[in-house]
């Protein structure tokens, strides 16, 4: 849905534009004194508020911040069921192997169509109060050639970017043997699933698939037009982000066990705000799934300090982050990652944008689209400074002013 006529917001506290060069200088690109213009669905418009258009409708950020929505380039939301009982268990001392992911299969092929829309809804609505306008979905969890598709089905109801992700675990009827499932992903569930997919993942880790078979199952999605992205070195050290460089991936995520080498391999593809968005291999980390997976975190100052594009998104999912919330990761970021507000806040604004290789989302400038929050704040540092408070007071998708949380 698009708005109609246009609409001004004005007495912004801090405008966050990423882009560069603008404002003060920097990744964010802040400007002050600033006012934005929507038509339809669109920034039409970014100047000083002295000289801003007349409009049809204004909306008074009342000095609050106003950033780009938040882009969650990686989440799992087509479930059914939760593993409340698993993450008790791991907070008393169990590890996380991902061999809940096969629960989560069996309650997702027994569900209805309209169980799990109704989980996505209620997921989706969750992240766009909290400030959210851009998320990808993947399917994962049923792991048929029928389940996987209609998981695709239902997640493109939602959003433009799905992900084909057949390859999350091989299910339990093909547990000896593992060539044949391969084949039958590249093969009818592929055949069927891609109609309905933007990308294609894997879940490259021990326990999963090995690099071979990953290698063959993304080279097959490619083929089919596809975008490449990685589930990579979550669990251990491993070959999956070397794979999705050589692959040009658009993402790997997690990336939480790094060698010098696979941060060199990363930093070689370059860096977005820097080449004006070319397309790089971004490393998406996801700290929701440390959080509660209770794990070590990435070492995001290594991969930033040596020039890779890193992005940050929720991996919403019932087992390794049940979260939906952008916020929660930006905090988390800081304050365990040791990345700047500042590199928090473009991570998951304008890096999950590079990661879902968007130029029209992620930044706000004439011509983008018109997705954006206002805080109950003065800054974009608040976001991490006041942890778990609700601090996003309104926010606008596609020009359209959604309901106050
Ligand atoms: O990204 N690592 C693989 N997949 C998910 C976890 C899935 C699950 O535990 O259900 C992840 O963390
Ligand atoms: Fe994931």
């Amino acid at each position: 849905m698009r708005s109609s006529g246009s609409l001004l917001v004005d007495n912004i506290g801090e405008l966050v534009t990423n882009s560069f060069g603008e404002g003060e200088g920097g990744p964010l690109g802040i400007r002050r004194d600033a006012a934005l213009l929507v038509e339809d669905g669109e920034v039409a418009w970014v100047g000083p508020a002295r000289d801003a258009p007349a409009a049809d409708r204004r909306i008074d950020a009342e000095g609050g911040a106003v950033l780009p929505g938040f882009v969650d380039s990686h989440a799992h939301l087509v479930f059914a069921g939760d593993r409340a009982a698993e993450f008790a268990a791991r907070m008393a001392g169990e590890p996380y192997t991902g061999g809940g992911i096969r629960t989560t299969v069996g309650a997702t092929r027994a569900a209805s169509d309209d169980e799990l829309r109704a989980t996505v809804r209620r997921l989706r609505g969750e992240a766009m109060r909290q400030g959210t306008t851009t998320i990808e979905i993947k399917s994962g969890y049923g792991l048929t050639v029928a389940d996987e598709a209609r998981s695709l089905r239902i997640a493109a109801e939602f959003t433009e970017d799905t992900t084909f992700l057949g390859a999350h675990v091989v299910p339990a009827e093909y547990a000896d043997r593992p060539d044949d499932y391969v084949g039958m992903v590249c093969g009818p569930m592929l055949a069927t699933a891609a109609p309905y997919a933007r990308w294609i993942d894997v879940f490259c880790e021990r326990g999963a698939f090995d690099v071979d078979h990953a290698r063959a199952i993304l080279a097959c999605g490619q083929a089919v037009g596809l975008g490449v992205r990685v589930h990579a070195n979550q669990l251990g050290p491993g070959p999956g982000v070397q794979l999705g460089v050589e692959l040009g991936a658009a993402s790997v995520d997690h990336c939480t066990h790094l060698t010098d080498a696979d941060i060199d391999a990363l930093a070689s593809t370059g860096t977005t705000w820097v080449s004006g968005f070319e397309p790089t291999t971004v490393a998406t980390l996801l700290p929701g799934a440390e959080f509660s997976t209770r794990s070590p975190y990435p070492d995001a100052r290594r991969l930033l300090d040596a020039g890779a594009t890193v992005a940050l998104a929720t991996d919403c999912n019932p087992g390794s982050s049940y979260t939906s919330s952008m916020p929660f990761c930006v905090a988390l970021a800081v304050r365990e990652m040791r990345m700047t507000p500042a590199e928090a806040v473009w991570a998951a604004t304008a890096g999950g944008a590079a990661a879902l290789r968007r130029t029209d989302v992620g930044r706000l400038a004439r011509g983008a689209r018109a997705d954006l929050m206002i805080l109950d704040a003065p800054s974009h540092l608040h976001l991490a400074y006041r942890p778990g408070v609700p601090l996003i007071r309104q926010v606008l998708h596609n020009g359209v002013p959604q309901c106050r949380p």
